[in-house]
């Protein structure tokens, strides 16, 4: 059975969205980063595939296997798969068809649960310009409806505004402080609905090794998702190697 994470557990996640273009470079990849992930056991890293690749990598490893989607009943094999992307800007804005609204967001955080895998919702206006404040409060108070404060102790929240995200066009990082001031929106928030005492906050959008510091130095921040910068093994091993020396594990 999977484990819940603790509190205080530090995650790094990689979100390779629709790539690698094949299943041999996914396998190559998911090997080289599963090897860096070994280097730092006390480091939760998940590596998140294309939903299509999740079977076959779960038969490299599944120690560190996430996945970017779930589906919306309780499947029996879910591979060994123990986090779970939701929310995401490419499941809530697809190029093509219609995307998740926040009460299928709130069934598959659900489903997710149902199936001991984590949930990480992700959160975030989608153009800079926007109210965050009301994207936030209404992303949280619809997709976490219903939940229990025992349920939302197993759910991962990422801050992770769109408008930040490296493949929009003119995408640049959020800055720690306001990252930091989005966190105190959603913790105000949940504070009013759920007795918890510490929530892990991630924050996501082109995040890199030039960054990471700069997020992950701030306690607030329990760690982070990473696109794509996860998909250069270089890159990533030197993500997960300063955040294992920041944090001292
Ligand atoms: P990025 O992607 O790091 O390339 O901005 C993050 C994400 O989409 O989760």
């Amino acid at each position: 059975m999977n484990q819940f994470p603790i509190p205080n557990e530090k995650v790094i996640v990689a979100n390779w969205k629709n790539n690698p273009a094949t299943l041999a470079e996914a396998k190559t990849l998911y090997t080289a980063e599963i090897a860096a992930a070994q280097k730092y056991p006390d480091l939760k890293t998940v590596i998140c595939p294309p939903v299509e690749l999740v079977k076959e990598l779960s038969e490299i490893d599944n120690k560190h296997l996430g996945s970017q989607d779930v589906f919306w009943q309780p499947d029996e094999d879910n591979y060994g798969v123990r986090y779970v992307l939701v929310g995401h800007s490419d499941r809530r804005y697809p190029a093509v068809g219609e995307g998740d609204s926040d009460e299928i967001i709130n069934a598959k955080i659900r489903v997710a649960l149902a199936s001991k895998v984590v949930p990480i919702l992700l959160v975030g206006e989608k153009n800079k310009d926007d109210n965050r404040e009301l994207a936030l409060t209404g992303q949280l108070s619809r997709g976490l409806a219903g939940l229990s404060s025992d349920e939302l102790g197993r759910v991962l929240i990422c801050y992770e505004p769109v408008w930040a995200i490296s493949t929009n066009p003119d995408a640049t990082p959020d800055t720690p402080s306001s990252t930091l001031e989005a966190i105190k929106i959603i913790g105000d928030f949940l504070s009013i609905h759920y007795t918890l005492s510490t929530i892990p906050y991630l924050y996501g959008g082109s995040v890199d090794s030039q960054n990471i510091i700069s997020f992950l130095q701030h306690p607030e921040i329990f760690g982070v998702v990473v696109g794509g910068a996860s998909l250069d093994v270089v890159e990533f091993g030197d993500v997960l190697g300063l955040a294992s020396k920041l944090w001292n594990i």
